[in-house]
């Protein structure tokens, strides 16, 4: 019997994991979450894989053992594509992870020319190679490593505007290689990308549509936790490891995802 206090843990390198968080409330909403933002550690994708696994691991086992969680969502995608495998394999809790929506895209493309904007971590991955190779082999699949979007996403969370030119040159980055100008779908293949989608649209000039898996994880967590007891107690919490745990700016933005207050690890 699942305790229904019990919380699923929602994890990311930072505040993209609130995008997952959003989508699991529509469908959860009774369910305690606990938010974590490995904040001190950003941004990932530009870490190697050796110490991504390394942080992932050893970070989920800790928090794993301390809140005793029903599931664990790795709500980033270098995190997943890198580390899920081994988090699964140390870890006796479900684990749902959060890998480049590639499938929907290939279905919903018209021109056949699909974009991916992801960590530089991510776009490097085996992982993207096999799901291009499962889903979209007979599309064109345009990856750019976008890691500035990284920071603007951050930034704008906590009230502040970032430079456009970010969003010119993610748009660019596709858009220039060959084949781009017929890009119609872009994979938003970091969950802090839709932070930042509105951005993103003006650069592409509203000629994309951008595909990100949220709604489709959260049906898996929905899942996964069917037939649970659930009991939320008011707000939930977040764990942000680093500098920014009393940032009034940040609780601001939790706030709107139903998050009360923050805590260091
Ligand atoms: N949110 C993470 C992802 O989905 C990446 C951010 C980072 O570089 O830490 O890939």
């Amino acid at each position: 019997m699942v305790d229904p206090a019990a919380p699923i843990l929602i994890f990311d390198s930072g505040v993209g994991g609130l995008t997952m968080l959003a989508e699991v409330r529509k469908l959860l909403p009774e369910a305690p979450v606990i938010y974590v933002a490995d904040e001190a550690a950003l941004p990932y994708g530009d870490k190697s894989e050796a110490e991504i696994a390394a942080r992932v691991c050893g970070l989920l086992g800790r928090l794993a053992e301390r809140y005793n969680p029903r599931l664990i969502c790795i709500a980033c995608n270098t995190a997943s594509t890198i580390a899920l495998g081994m988090v699964r394999d140390v870890l006796e809790t479900p684990v749902v992870g959060t890998v480049p929506a590639i499938k929907p895209a290939a279905e919903l493309t018209q021109t056949g020319v699909i974009g991916l904007l992801g960590t530089k971590a991510t776009i490097r991955q085996a992982y993207v190679d096999n799901l291009e190779a499962e889903f979209a082999a007979d599309k064109t699949l345009l990856r750019h490593a976008a890691p500035e979007l990284v920071g603007a996403a951050e930034l704008k969370l906590r009230g502040g505007t970032p430079d456009p030119a970010i969003f010119a040159r993610a748009a660019e980055g596709l858009r220039s290689q060959p084949g781009g100008e017929d890009i119609d779908t872009v994979v938003l293949a970091c969950t802090h990308f839709p932070l930042v989608a509105d951005e993103l649209s003006a650069a592409f000039g509203g000629k994309v549509r951008f595909v990100d898996g949220a709604q489709g994880i959260a049906r898996r967590i929905a899942y996964l936790t069917r037939g649970q007891p659930f009991a939320r107690n008011g707000v939930d919490q977040a764990i942000v490891t680093g500098d920014d745990t009393d940032n009034p700016a940040l609780l601001e933005a939790f706030k709107r995802f139903g998050i009360g207050r923050i805590l260091p690890l």
